[in-house]
């Protein structure tokens, strides 16, 4: 969908729809509203007079103007009662009106955004109703060959802004289409197949991210990783045939010598749990695996066409998990890139080896911090559900920036202890350290060994088991790839610069 910012007033808009957003409880109209009804003969206060609209959150009442004001339609959508709204309210609003409009195969709409919706947050505010309104636009059709002439598709949103906040709404409207793009971006690569995103197909979409400026790109191939001794990472790809790759982002947006961020993403293109296979029910699902990847190199085009005065490095080790004759077995023991050795109790505990070769690279770069994020527990979805991110770490600074720059984009996250006494489960008889523990704190067990790697950086690791993947609806989230992380990491960055 095209985004557009034009100088004027919604009521002068000729428009297929224009998006009016109302609070619950708002019992006489003022601004927009109110003029627009005038102008209008009354068609939103009868609306409400009548109960057919009561405000209620992302509520929504089309009604046809009947040539009162150049739009052929007013969009009626609401935002909850207002001592209860947010920047989520508001995302969720414009993404319900935007994909109600789409439904009726509206084609274009315009809208103008109450800047003072939140006090002091004009640009956010902004930048949440553009994102909610392409966010929950998405849809992933390239596999959809019967009946295309079906599909609904919005072309055009048209945002009007005084003249006065021009700047601000265009500015904050680019940003959004950015970030909103990124997501775009990671959705794509989670929802198409693993037969379609191997780990040589994900390392081929990064080269292609890496003609942006500033930005470069190595893909480590398996003969470059067996000299370097990844074994862990080689392990996990030893059942398949597709070749392991290591791919390696860097985008520099600050002097040279300034230490990077970097941000790894687990990139298991599938994961059917190797030898230690995984039930048949739902395995289709596990081609979201590299879902922690794929935020990470949505993020991280998002920083680069934000052109964020960071250095920021992205690591996704990408590998297929298939059991074979050439697979990799339980008991086997690993000596892994940093050289700890690790015993295998599971081959279903993949990630955790993909990540160890990464993190030790990561900490070979002697960042300034390491994000990781990655699908990596179940356990993770029974001990915060679905819509949840596990959040562990060792520096309370970071994880407090991590959990605050997840409140600001709506996506939730929950941290879970480190605590000494847990690293005692992974500990192996014959070897350093081992794969998986018992079924106790597995969410836990698989942070404290990766903490095992990641030196003494600070480090955060993100477990998006959950919300990677949605199996019903949500207001910005359509059913399938969520693009989780993306925008939290984008916000968390762009805080860091404001520091
Ligand atoms: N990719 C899975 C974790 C997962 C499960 C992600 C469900 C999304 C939804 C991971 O590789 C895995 O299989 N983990 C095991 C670890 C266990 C063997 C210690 C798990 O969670 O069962
Ligand atoms: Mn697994
Ligand atoms: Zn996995």
């Amino acid at each position: 969908m095209k985004i557009s910012v034009q100088k004027g007033v919604l009521a002068d808009a000729k428009s297929q729809a224009i998006i009016l957003t109302l609070f619950e409880e708002s019992k006489k109209l003022t601004g927009l509203a109110l003029e627009i009804d005038k102008l209008s003969g009354g068609l939103i206060s009868d609306l409400i007079g009548n109960g057919d609209f009561e405000g209620k959150p992302s509520q929504i009442s089309v009604v046809y103007t009947g040539g009162t004001i150049p739009a052929k339609r007013i969009a009626l959508v609401g935002l909850g009662k207002q001592k209860e709204f947010n920047l989520e309210k508001l995302r969720s609003a414009f993404a319900s009106v935007m994909r109600h409009l789409r439904n009726m195969n509206v084609k274009e709409a315009a809208a103008s955004i109450n800047l003072n919706l939140i006090p002091g947050k004009k640009e956010k505010v902004v930048q949440a109703a553009v994102e909610g309104a392409l966010l929950g636009l998405y849809q992933y059709t390239p596999y959809k060959t019967v009946g295309r002439e079906d599909l609904k598709e919005m072309k055009e949103l048209t945002i009007f802004a005084d003249l006065k906040d021009y700047l601000l709404v265009e500015s904050a409207v680019r940003k959004a289409r950015i970030i909103a793009d990124a997501v775009y971006f990671a959705r794509d690569l989670v929802s198409a197949p693993s037969n379609e995103m191997t780990p040589s197909i994900m390392a081929q979409k990064a080269r292609d991210i890496s003609r942006r400026k500033n930005v470069s790109c190595k893909v480590l191939d398996k003969e470059r990783m067996k000299e370097m001794g990844m074994n862990a990472l080689l392990a996990v790809a030893s059942g398949s045939n597709e070749e392991p790759k290591f791919i390696i982002l860097e985008y520099s947006g600050s002097r040279k010598k300034a230490a990077p961020v970097v941000l790894v993403g687990k990139g298991l293109t599938f994961d059917s749990g190797g030898i230690s296979i995984k039930p048949a029910d739902k395995m289709q699902e596990m081609k979201m695996d590299m879902s922690g990847g794929a935020a990470v190199m949505g993020a991280f085009i998002a920083a680069a066409d934000l052109h964020i005065p960071l250095n920021i490095v992205a690591l996704i080790p990408s590998a297929e998990n298939l059991p074979s004759g050439t697979a990799f077995k339980p008991g086997d023991i690993l000596k892994s890139y940093s050289g700890k050795t690790i015993e295998i109790l599971s081959t279903d505990a993949e990630g955790r080896l993909l990540l160890a070769d990464a993190l030790a690279y990561a900490s070979g770069l002697k960042p300034e911090t390491i994000v990781d994020v990655a699908t990596l527990t179940g356990a993770c979805v029974v001990a915060l559900g679905d819509d949840v991110s596990g959040m562990l770490g060792t520096n309370d600074k970071l994880k407090k920036e991590i959990y605050s720059a997840a409140q600001n984009t709506g996506e939730l996250v929950w941290e879970l202890p480190l605590w000494e006494n847990y690293h005692e489960l992974i500990k192996s008889d014959i070897a350093d350290y081992k794969n998986a523990g018992n079924r106790s704190a597995g969410t836990i067990t698989a942070a404290a060994f990766l903490s095992k790697f990641v030196g003494d950086y600070p480090w955060v690791h993100l477990d998006i088991a959950g919300p990677a993947w949605t199996d019903k609806d949500k207001p910005y989230i359509p059913k399938g790839a969520s693009g989780v992380a993306v925008r939290l990491l984008v916000e968390f960055l762009l805080n860091r610069v404001k520091k």
